[in-house]
């Protein structure tokens, strides 16, 4: 191996951008070499966390003056392809912010790009790699639920369509860690308590692109018999408690929640007294992580798998080509609804299937929204009464 340290370049200084850079500017194997952001302000303030000097307001010039292995690119969800493009012209590895992009169309060519290029592309859903989560992989390989039979999955409270781009794509992500590979989607979409009709397809909140459905209950089919439930359902408080992953196997269950992990040694929980208590499992840490420093764990993980994957030469275990297929999920989810039927994957039209069906129910572009959650949710609650 020729490189011991991967040189970094963070595009996007806000507040993603200050988690990965924590992140980086921590772990032993990663140097963070430029910043860019179009604030100089945000800038200085991150730049002056992690000790880096070298700040740009100009993707182009950081990449050509510092010669990067990865640049990250956590800015928001409607800049994700350009940007994506932009800096894969340059022939670099890139981690983009989740989800990976809008549609398909958006993510092929992304994927086609890096190809081309011969770099990698990492999603970041950190979740999937992070301490609770090898304490899940770690159980579940050592056989302890048995076999899997069924997934569970659950967002935390935001209006359905909006949640599934934003916290659904990283629950998506996570099942995909033990389903593998998903064949087809099924799913039941409503918003004011009737099925979704092209009048309730419209803009998502945070530049997520094209959305419906207030409440979301879809049902994949992995390989083999494995099936899952993911459920975006709008709650009229948000519940983080709810954001959680439920493995059902044979011979036990096992829960992922964010931070934690827990196993329960019975596929049927019964409150008997025998066998029926969850039980804490150990989170699991990379040896050089310290606790004490600036960097999330997930982040970290994500990072320490990136460093892996590109001294093994594989694709990192967020990466594109998963993030990719939780684009497929998602528009497999919003096709089923609209079009009343399974839909397998991988698609063949790679257009945005609530676009297309607007269009072919006779209605226009989707009216204007706006961008902030709060504002957005008033008025389409106002819109369904
Ligand atoms: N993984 C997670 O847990 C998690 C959590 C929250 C949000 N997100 C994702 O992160 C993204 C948003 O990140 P954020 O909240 O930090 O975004 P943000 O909009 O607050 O910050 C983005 C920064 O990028 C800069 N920027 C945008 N375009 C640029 C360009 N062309 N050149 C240089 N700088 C540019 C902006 O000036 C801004 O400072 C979204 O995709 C969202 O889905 C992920």
């Amino acid at each position: 191996m020729s490189i011991t340290t991967y040189r970094i370049a963070i595009l996007g200084c806000r507040g993603r951008g200050t988690a990965a850079a924590r992140a980086y500017h921590a772990h032993p194997r990663t140097e963070i070499v430029g910043l860019c952001d179009l604030i100089e302000e945000r800038l200085k303030t991150l730049g002056d966390e992690v000790k880096v000097s070298a700040r740009f307001t100009d993707l182009d010039e950081m990449i050509q003056q510092t010669s990067p292995d990865i640049v990250a690119i956590p800015t928001g969800t409607e800049f994700h392809y350009d940007l994506c493009m932009r800096v894969l012209e340059h022939g670099v590895h890139i981690e983009v912010e989740k989800p990976m992009c809008v549609d398909l169309v958006e993510a092929d060519a992304v994927i086609e790009k890096a190809e081309e290029k011969g770099v990698q592309v990492a999603v970041h859903h950190q979740g999937r790699v992070g301490a609770s989560m090898q304490a899940i992989a770690l159980a579940f390989n050592a056989g302890k639920i048995g076999e899997l039979r069924y997934i569970y999955g659950s967002g935390k409270g935001y209006y359905g369509g909006y949640g599934l781009m934003n916290i659904g794509t990283h629950m998506l992500n996570n099942m995909l860690h033990f389903g593998k590979q998903c064949k087809s989607v099924f799913a039941q979409l409503t918003t004011g308590g009737k099925p979704i009709t092209p009048e309730d397809v419209i803009p998502s909140p945070s530049g997520m692109g094209t959305i419906a459905g207030e409440y979301i209950t879809a049902t994949m089919q992995y390989e083999g018999n494995i099936t899952g439930t993911l459920l975006q359902h709008r709650f009229n408080k948000m519940d983080t408690g709810a954001y959680s992953m439920e493995l059902y196997g044979t011979e036990g269950r096992l829960m992922w929640k964010l931070g934690n992990a827990y196993y329960l040694p019975t596929p049927h929980y019964i409150p008997d007294g025998t066998n029926d208590k969850w039980e804490s499992l150990d989170l699991i840490f990379p040896e050089h992580y310290d606790p004490k420093s600036s960097a999330s764990e997930m982040d970290y993980w994500f990072v320490e798998d990136y460093v892996n994957a590109l001294d093994e030469e594989r694709p990192h275990v967020c990466s594109g080509y998963e993030g990719r297929h939780v684009i497929e999920m998602m528009m497999g989810i919003f096709e089923s609804a609209a079009y009343g039927e399974r839909v397998n994957l991988p698609q063949t039209d790679r257009s945005h299937p609530l676009l297309r069906w607007r269009e072919e129910e006779g209605f226009g572009s989707p009216p204007k929204m706006p961008r902030g959650y709060g504002e957005w949710v008033n008025l389409e609650s106002k819109r369904i009464g």
